[in-house]
């Protein structure tokens, strides 16, 4: 068994962004320039964007961060949007979620600009994904795959099996793994909370995705020995005994899992730095598709 080491993959590839950023500037062009807006004070989404900020600066990416009390009205937050869309300063921007239920998420997601859309969830970029032609891929999706790359695991003509179907990861990992990309030509069966007899289907898998927000939920009977397993699950649990107060749980019940899997993710140290990582890939490669030759 094999460990998929995502903090240490993802030291590489942000890595290889700082040089490439090194070159951008040293040609006398402006870095790529990421803004992040965050709204009200969820403690896990003030984490995941101080992470996203601090990843910037150093990779040598500008950042901004916004901030919004979550008493923000909707139309505010549509202006800032619509605002970021039109400034050619801002190569990319996130609307860290979840927003308060005053909010409608879909709205916010689909007003903005494709093309600066760096967390890759608007239905055009989801739409170009279906489709094979993916540019700005969810990040934690693109993380995964990414991973199975860089160890060299072979994904053409296997069977994978997802189980979750959120908008943010088991539907876009999906067509990721099925699509006709590098890493893609599976043959996917995607799992969800209707799916009966889970277990007989998760231990067909070849690769095996969990991606369900419910802690432990993937035992050992439910993978086949060999299995490439991927966790994608990080709830928090208080825990007196970590700094952080809370230790991560995954999906996977590693303890009875790890054993029978050729490679498996940690949790904490797999998917989750990955996912990072990937957003700034998009940033980098939003401001050379859509502003190549911005000056400083
Ligand atoms: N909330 C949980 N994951 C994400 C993400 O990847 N992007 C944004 N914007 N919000 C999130």
């Amino acid at each position: 068994m094999e460990i998929l080491d995502g903090k240490k993959t993802s030291a590489q590839v942000r890595e290889e962004l700082r040089r490439e950023v090194e070159q951008i500037v040293s040609a006398g062009h402006r870095p790529p320039h990421l803004v992040a807006i965050l709204v009200g004070d969820n403690g896990a989404s003030i984490t995941y964007v101080n992470a996203k900020v601090k990843a910037c600066q150093e990779i040598g990416f500008r950042s901004s961060l916004i901030k919004y009390p979550a008493e923000v009205s909707q139309g505010e937050l549509l202006d800032k949007i619509d605002e970021l869309n039109n400034d050619p300063t801002v190569d990319g921007f996130i609307v860290q979620l979840p927003l308060p239920v005053h909010i409608d998420e879909k709205l916010v997601t689909e007003s903005i600009r494709p093309e600066k859309d760096v967390d890759g969830f608007h239905p055009v970029n989801m739409g170009r994904l279906a489709m094979g032609q993916g540019v700005l891929l969810p990040a934690t999706p693109a993380g995964i795959v990414e991973l199975l790359r860089r160890y060299d695991i072979a994904t053409s003509g296997k069977r994978a099996v997802v189980v979750g179907r959120s908008n943010i990861v088991g539907i876009p990992v999906s067509l990721l793994l099925a699509g006709k990309y590098p890493t893609g030509n599976c043959t996917v069966t995607i799992c969800h909370s209707r799916t009966e007899n889970l277990a007989e289907i998760t231990r067909q898998a070849d690769i095996l995705v969990a991606a369900i927000g419910s802690p432990h939920f993937i035992k050992g009977d439910m993978v086949k020995q060999g299995a490439v397993v991927i966790d994608v699950g990080i709830t928090r649990q208080p825990d007196a005994s970590k700094k952080s107060g809370f230790a991560l749980l995954g999906d996977v019940d590693y303890e009875q899992v790890a054993p029978k899997c050729s490679y498996i993710t940690p949790v904490p140290g797999g998917v989750g730095p990955m996912t990072i990582a990937m957003l700034m890939k998009n940033t980098l490669t939003a401001m050379k598709m859509y502003a190549p030759h911005s000056d400083k």
